[in-house]
């Protein structure tokens, strides 16, 4: 199958599959999907001929204070598809969102990589920096002149285990991440010599943010029986375990200032409101207290590592506090934001803007044709993703806690300023 033809003949097989597969069978369509009309994805083959290589795509810097110093040196990414900047347009995977309508709403117009309409969360961060949008490790050229300004690790569908989300083909694990910053390491010290690279690691900031694909694609899933071995409190311990020798990992190569961003409500996403047919778009609220439990273990892990760890310097930020309070009080946020506007801003709150069936959460967004016209008054983008408005909010709470409070025990903006004390 040629790529060209991809999207539309997908459109044509998923709407004959719509037609003749019951709700019950439906249920398991992302492994059945892919098995049945992706075998090729699944050979791990990378030359397949869908796979296409982009160039290296640069992003203007949008309303960057240029002249202005950057408020640290770089800004590194690790994570899934929450913060994946292109890492997966290089990998054999049905994860990939480098079509239309995906960045539909970005600067450029055009999709690359992002999973959302618009911006993700690290671009209005790098731009709080007074850095350029990251690129993404796969994305550029490998000079230490592209990297020097910070990286992309990210890789959609990765999780902290690494087999959560391999039913959707490559990705890149958060361990694997972890080595290529390792790699990255080794290769400014090569060009630049230890002192500078020690520098320069030490005063950048690392944006970690994984772990929903371990709920996505591993445990609610019930892969290798997983439910029956552990219950979620042990499940997330053992996340929370995992994560911890990464960060000690990332330490060992001087990385001192570290974002840990727990997940959003995924009981609250497009597609487990349709998977559990939910009544008036109402949270899954048995997926939520396992969300809620992760961020609370993972809260726990960074202060005890800031205890460990001299001079090390990591923030937790909930972003289940800060998404929860955006679907929980979205007429304020329409008020507080924009009072000039003759709208109320996130009036659709349960519905993705992109995909079929109810609440647009059974199929995933793979056309035009299946987009909303204007995202920006919805809260999700796709069945998992929130639409850039919320990235917007989500980030200004990183940074500052503008609309709600949600990291511990500070946000970015103090870190940094904390930092500059030392
Ligand atoms: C993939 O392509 C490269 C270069 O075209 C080739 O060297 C390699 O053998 C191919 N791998 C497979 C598994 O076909
Ligand atoms: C998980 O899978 C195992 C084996 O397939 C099954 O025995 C168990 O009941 C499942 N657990 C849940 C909660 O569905
Ligand atoms: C949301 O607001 C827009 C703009 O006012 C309107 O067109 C749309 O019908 C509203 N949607 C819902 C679900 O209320
Ligand atoms: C979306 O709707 C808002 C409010 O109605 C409007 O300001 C904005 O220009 C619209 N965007 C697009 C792309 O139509």
């Amino acid at each position: 199958m040629a790529f060209m033809d991809f999207s539309a003949s997908a459109i044509r097989i998923l709407l004959i599959l719509i037609l003749f597969l019951d709700p019950i069978s439906a249920i398991e369509y992302p492994q059945e999907l892919i098995n049945e009309l992706f075998p090729y994805l699944m050979n791990n083959n990378i030359n397949s001929s869908y796979t296409i290589s982009p160039e290296p795509t640069k992003i203007p810097i949008p309303n960057s204070p240029q002249n202005s110093s950057p408020l640290a040196p770089a800004l590194f990414v690790i994570g899934d598809s929450s913060v994946d900047c292109g890492t997966n347009n290089f990998l054999g995977t049905f994860a990939r969102a480098d079509r239309l309508p995906y960045g539909r709403d970005f600067d450029t117009h055009q999709p690359t990589g992002r999973f959302c309409n618009g911006r993700i969360p690290v671009d209005y961060l790098a731009m709080r920096l007074g850095l350029p949008f990251v690129p993404s490790y796969l994305g550029q050229t490998g000079s230490v002149n592209d990297m020097i300004r910070g990286v992309n690790y990210a890789s959609a569908g990765a999780g902290i285990i690494f087999s959560s989300g391999s039913e959707l083909g490559q990705h890149i694990s958060l361990t694997q991440q972890i080595q290529q910053v390792m790699d990255t390491f080794q290769q400014f010290i090569l060009s630049m010599g230890e002192d500078a690279t020690y520098d320069l690691f030490s005063n950048s900031i690392f944006y970690v943010s994984i772990g929903s694909n371990d709920y996505i694609h591993y445990y609610l899933r019930n892969v290798s029986n997983v439910q029956s071995l552990f219950l979620p409190w042990s499940f997330n311990q053992f996340l929370a375990q995992t994560m911890k020798q990464e960060i000690k990992n990332l330490y060992n190569a001087n990385v001192r200032n570290v974002v840990v961003v727990g997940l959003a409500p995924i009981g609250c996403a497009p597609y487990y409101l349709w998977l559990y047919q939910s009544e008036n778009g109402q949270c899954i609220e048995k997926i939520n207290n396992m969300i809620m439990e992760f961020n609370f273990a993972m809260r726990f892990m960074v202060q005890e590592l800031n205890q460990e760890l001299l001079e090390a310097n990591i923030v937790f930020c909930d972003a289940f506090e800060g998404s929860m309070d955006i679907i929980k009080n979205h007429d304020r946020y329409g008020e507080s934001l924009d009072s000039c506007l003759h709208f109320k801003r996130f009036n659709v709150t349960t519905d993705a803007c992109c995909g079929l069936g109810k609440y647009r959460g059974w199929i995933m967004c793979i056309s035009p044709d299946m987009a909303c016209n204007n995202a920006s008054n919805h809260i999700w983008w796709d069945q998992f993703h929130p639409t850039d408005s919320v990235n917007e909010i989500l980030a200004d709470n990183i940074w500052s806690g503008m609309h709600t409070s949600m990291c511990y025990p500070m946000n970015l903006q103090e870190m940094i300023a904390h930092n500059a004390k030392r």
